[in-house]
């Protein structure tokens, strides 16, 4: 019998969990919220067929690179490009050309899962001309999605989300402009040419610090995933990284309101969570 969802998943035992996977494996997920940490961890039994967590530790034990894998289905890596096209008409029309006329733009997309927010960020620049003169960080936990981000390709059922979102959005192009199709028409590939100002690297939001200073930073749809705690360090690391006057985006289910470093910011955008650094 593998793990069945009626099993009562301890809170001790979820903390022996997140212990195990700090000290071994020193991936911290210590302050995830504790609801939607518990689904994820129901996910993984399943997932991996594992009927507790005690078994699930065991064979991480024996097989270091299962860790990885572990990982990889605790976090939730839902992405799409241009999601919410809103925010993305905000960013064109009221942030984006206020560095029309600086000599650079430095940009960190901090949890990018596979990849489509920054794939999107560089379409946007580049219809807006700023691409050349760009400087970008995209950073995530999870080393297989920034693979896949490195990559630029994605499989074409993805499309349909893709080109609705983008209609939304309201280019004056088409979105097949920047990809196309390979492998039999099952997948697509973004020109690769968007992403050649683009640093990918692994950074881990709950544990590691500041590493330089931008004008934007999105952080998007992944502060939900932490506890008030957490939300709050991370909400420190993302304004110790901006400049005075940058502009700093969450999800639109987010809110920075209760963070202490919500006083170095003021809202440019309420609907769209887009706020600018005061200090
Ligand atoms: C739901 S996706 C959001 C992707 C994208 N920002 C968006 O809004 O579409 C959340 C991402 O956060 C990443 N993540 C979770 N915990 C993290 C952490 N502690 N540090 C960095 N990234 C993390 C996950 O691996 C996942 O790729």
């Amino acid at each position: 019998m593998f793990f069945n969802k009626d099993t009562e998943l301890s809170l001790l035992n979820i903390k022996r969990f997140q212990g195990f996977l700090f000290e071994k494996y020193h991936y911290d997920f210590r302050d995830y919220a504790l609801s939607s940490f518990k689904r994820r961890i129901e996910h993984v039994l399943t997932f991996f067929k594992a009927n507790n967590l005690e078994e699930l530790i065991n064979r991480m034990d024996s097989q270091s690179d299962l860790a990885e894998k572990v990982v990889k289905e605790i976090t939730v890596n839902t992405t799409e490009m241009f999601r919410d096209p809103s925010f993305w008409r905000k960013l064109r029309d009221e942030v984006l050309p206020q560095f029309k006329d600086t000599p650079s733009i430095r940009i960190w997309h901090a949890a990018c899962s596979s990849g489509e927010e920054v794939y999107s960020m560089c379409i946007l620049l580049k219809e807006m001309g700023l691409l050349e003169k760009s400087k970008i960080f995209a950073t995530d936990i999870n080393s297989e999605v920034i693979t896949t981000a490195k990559t630029g390709i994605y499989p074409a059922r993805s499309l349909e989300v893709a080109r609705s979102n983008f209609d939304r959005f309201g280019s004056k192009n088409r979105l097949e402009h920047y990809y196309k199709l390979s492998f039999d028409s099952l997948f697509i590939k973004y020109d690769e040419q968007l992403i050649k100002n683009v640093n990918f690297k692994n950074h881990n939001l709950a544990s590691e610090e500041s590493f330089s200073k931008f004008d934007i930073i999105l952080c998007r749809n992944v502060m939900i995933y932490f506890n008030f705690d957490l939300q709050d360090r991370v909400m420190n690391t993302l304004s110790n990284s901006l400049y005075r006057g940058g502009y700093l985006a969450v999800g639109s289910k987010e809110t920075i309101a209760w963070c202490n470093a919500a006083r170095d910011f003021n809202p440019l955008s309420i609907e769209e969570k887009i706020y600018k650094k005061l200090v």
